[in-house]
């Protein structure tokens, strides 16, 4: 890592500890990584608030929570809500091994197939598609946070099954051999629950919404924004990826019309956002720190995205009066093939405008 001079405070071990517990979800853009540095910034920039609007894996907010904050999340996809409403929002609601049996094991109270119908041969075996069914028919009959918990667990589950975790290939083009890749879904979704059910703690209260990020109310001590950064030649598109989780989170309720039936994935369409266009980022990044201006800004950016962080400097500047901090830290994609693995390494910035 290299820093430019900055402060920073110690981080109390628990809450980076604390936050260091959340479950692992493979997701683009995910700052597991860079949690003792976000942690160290937080730390630094204080407050008892924060507004996490691209909460994405949930993970950064669940940090939040650990560091005492009052953290609103929000996300303009279904299933990071449902992760950080399991949470970060919940504060003591756990699955008992009973609800959890009764998921994994109790078979389908009433019949429902749109899971085994639509993606027979596409995702997943026979056996775990009749489970996600099944599953989802006892879900049903649960009510807030057991609720939100059981449904993380499923599209964690889920992605821990899929290949590299994403939805754009169907079959087995990625199998390794991993045993995650082989373990019955109802298997992994055991697991699944004691993990949300480990996370669980009691912190301030949260709050998590679906929606668009610059429409958050700008009433908070921080904001932290993670956009989807726009890569000069490729799509950040996150439903082109999970849209199997987006469809799971809340069992097709929202886009079963809309489900692409002349796909070989049957997936569900992209949904547009000005952060996912190197022609819209800069003015929608712009009515961000327009917004958010009353709030201290941490921004987290790429070098390898649009605009440069020179440009991102300047803007911040212009709206906040003065220069923000900056630190920079190599960085490793994970995602990528061989054929796009220059873009693999890549500088992670962190801007600071108090
Ligand atoms: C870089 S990821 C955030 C990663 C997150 N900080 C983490 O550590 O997992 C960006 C997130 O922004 C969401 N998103 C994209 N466009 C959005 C918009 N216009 N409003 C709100 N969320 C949006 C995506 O669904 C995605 O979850």
């Amino acid at each position: 890592m290299s820093s430019q001079q900055l402060p920073l405070l110690e981080v109390p071990v628990t809450a980076l500890a604390q936050a260091q517990r959340y479950p692992r979800l493979r997701y683009m853009g995910s700052k597991y990584r860079l949690l003792p540095t976000l942690a160290k910034v937080f730390e630094e920039v204080g407050g008892s608030t924060a507004l996490d609007p691209f909460a994405g894996s949930g993970v950064v907010s669940y940090l939040l929570k650990a560091q005492g904050f009052e953290v609103t999340s929000r996300d303009y996809l279904n299933f990071p809500v449902t992760l950080t409403k399991a949470a970060c929002v919940n504060q003591r609601q756990r699955l008992s091994k009973d609800e959890v049996r009764s998921i994994a094991e109790g078979g389908n109270l009433d019949g429902r197939d749109f899971i085994s119908r639509t993606y027979r041969g596409r995702f997943f075996t026979p056996e775990d598609q009749l489970f996600l069914d099944s599953a989802w028919s006892r879900i049903d009959r649960l009510q807030g946070e057991k609720r939100d918990l059981a449904i993380a667990a499923l599209v964690l589950a889920a992605a821990r099954k899929q290949p590299r975790g994403v939805f754009t290939v169907t079959g087995l083009r990625y199998d390794d051999g991993r045993d995650s890749l082989h373990k019955p879904l109802n298997e992994h979704f055991v697991g699944c629950v004691q993990a949300w059910n480990d996370a669980v703690f009691e912190g301030q209260r949260c709050q998590s919404f679906r929606g668009e990020a610059v429409e958050a109310t700008p009433s908070t001590d921080l904001v932290y924004l993670d956009p989807p950064y726009a890569p000069p030649n490729d799509d950040n598109d996150y439903l082109k990826r999970y849209w199997f989780l987006e469809g799971l989170s809340d069992y097709w309720e929202h886009g079963t019309a809309s489900v692409m039936h002349d796909t070989l994935t049957r997936k569900l369409p992209k949904r547009p956002t000005a952060f996912g266009s190197k022609r819209t980022i800069e003015a929608a990044l712009a009515a961000l720190f327009e917004r958010f201006s009353g709030s201290t800004i941490v921004l987290s950016y790429g070098s390898n995205a649009v605009p440069s962080v020179d440009t991102l400097m300047a803007m911040l500047r212009d709206v906040k009066g003065s220069a923000p901090e900056i630190i920079d830290l190599q960085h490793r994609y994970h995602f990528g093939t061989h054929r796009n693995a220059a873009r693999r390494e890549a500088t992670e910035y962190v801007l600071i405008a108090p």
